[in-house]
């Protein structure tokens, strides 16, 4: 008989970091199956019951734990973020795509086994918008689900179509078979904004700046920012993106009528970042200097995003806003990072 776990790829990410001792904390019971391709520390080991150091386009690693655990849930959040991807198209693709049709094939494959649903939870982005000039990006405001979804960037578009594919796998997968599935992929997908962690610093990403100007700050570093101060972007704390994927994943499927939800937190602008470091860093060093074709990418990207749907359907709330993410969760934990360095 197979083991009952939940799955987290990418465990090693900003994201997997807290949703590992997030889970660990809250349902000390789960086996957490834990994938990324680079080793996990000692730390995050131990509040697994496995970790694997594996690529997920390995489709024998992929076949080895369909064989050896029964997931509840697949927390699939392995991937190339938008920077990286946009100098590494083709990776970008392989990983994001194809990495990610390997996780719902598992996740198809055990739900016809068992004949229960398998939960897939799906970080999906803000990327997955794209708005022609930054004066159509702050005259759509607030944009909704169905809206201005012309991606520009691979990971954007990558996103988009993973989405897609999670549809697919919710409602129509094998829909000519004459048997009828007994169980299914359940697949979530959050449109999260930028993220901010005060624990890890991000990599690879475009909404980098906002992190990147505090964790800088912190250090006493001076850093140079490749946004102007007008740029405008939705952000949210990582302790609320954590409370969203487990809010999303503790919902009865009765409750959801979409697969696809944006959350929102604040949107603030690269200049409100610096006004709150400057007031905790008074000698904080920030230079403005705009890289004109990542900001491209940041003006395609909504300046907000409705999230009427989250609200209504499954009670998702922000706990942090901009001036309390600062005040009560990420200056206290920066600083204790740096403390001493
Ligand atoms: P991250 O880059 O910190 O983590 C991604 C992890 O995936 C890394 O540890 C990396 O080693 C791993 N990985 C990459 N390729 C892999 C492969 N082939 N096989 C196994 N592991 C692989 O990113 P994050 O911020 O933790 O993001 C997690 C997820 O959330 C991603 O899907 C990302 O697109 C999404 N997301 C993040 C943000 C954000 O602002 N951080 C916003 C929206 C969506
Ligand atoms: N924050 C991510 C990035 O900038 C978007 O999902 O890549």
């Amino acid at each position: 008989m197979s083991t009952k776990a939940v799955l987290i790829t990418g465990a090693n990410g900003e994201i997997g970091h807290g949703l590992v001792s997030r889970l660990r904390e809250q349902r000390p019971e789960l086996r957490i199956v834990a994938i990324d391709v680079h080793p996990l520390s000692k730390e995050m080991k131990e509040q697994c019951h496995e970790t694997i150091i594996g690529d997920i386009l390995d489709t024998t690693l992929v076949d080895r734990l369909a064989a050896f655990y029964d997931f509840e849930s697949i927390y699939h959040l392995a991937a190339i973020l938008s920077t990286k991807a946009e100098r590494e198209p083709v990776l970008g693709h392989r990983v994001n795509v194809d990495g990610t049709l390997n996780l719902l094939e598992l996740g198809a494959r055990q739900a016809r086994a068992t004949g229960e649903n398998v939960k897939f939870l799906f970080p999906s982005s803000i990327a997955a918008y794209g708005l022609p000039t930054v004066e159509a990006k702050m005259k759509a405001g607030r944009v909704k689900e169905s809206e201005w979804l012309d991606a520009r960037t691979m990971y954007g578009i990558n996103k988009k179509y993973c989405e897609d594919l999670g549809r697919y796998y919710n409602w129509y997968y094998r829909q000519i078979d004459p048997q009828t599935l007994t169980g299914h992929v359940d697949f979530r997908a959050i449109r999260f904004p930028g993220l901010i962690s005060a624990v890890t610093m991000p990599t690879g990403g475009t909404s980098d700046y906002g992190p990147e100007m505090m964790h800088m700050a912190a250090q006493g570093k001076p850093y140079d920012c490749f946004v102007p101060e007008t740029a405008t972007l939705p952000f949210m704390t990582m302790a609320d993106a954590i409370n969203a994927l487990l809010k999303l994943e503790s919902t009865p499927a009765k409750n959801l009528t979409q697969v696809v939800y944006n959350i929102a937190a604040f949107s603030v602008t690269a200049r409100d970042f610096y006004e709150i470091i400057k007031k905790e860093y008074p000698n904080a060093v920030v230079n403005f200097k705009p890289d004109p074709l990542r900001q491209k990418i940041v003006d395609s990207w909504p300046a907000d995003v409705d999230d009427t749907w989250a609200r209504k359907e499954w009670g998702w709330a922000h706990e942090y806003d901009f001036q309390r993410a600062f005040d009560e969760y990420l200056l206290p934990a920066v600083k204790r990072r740096y403390a001493g360095k």
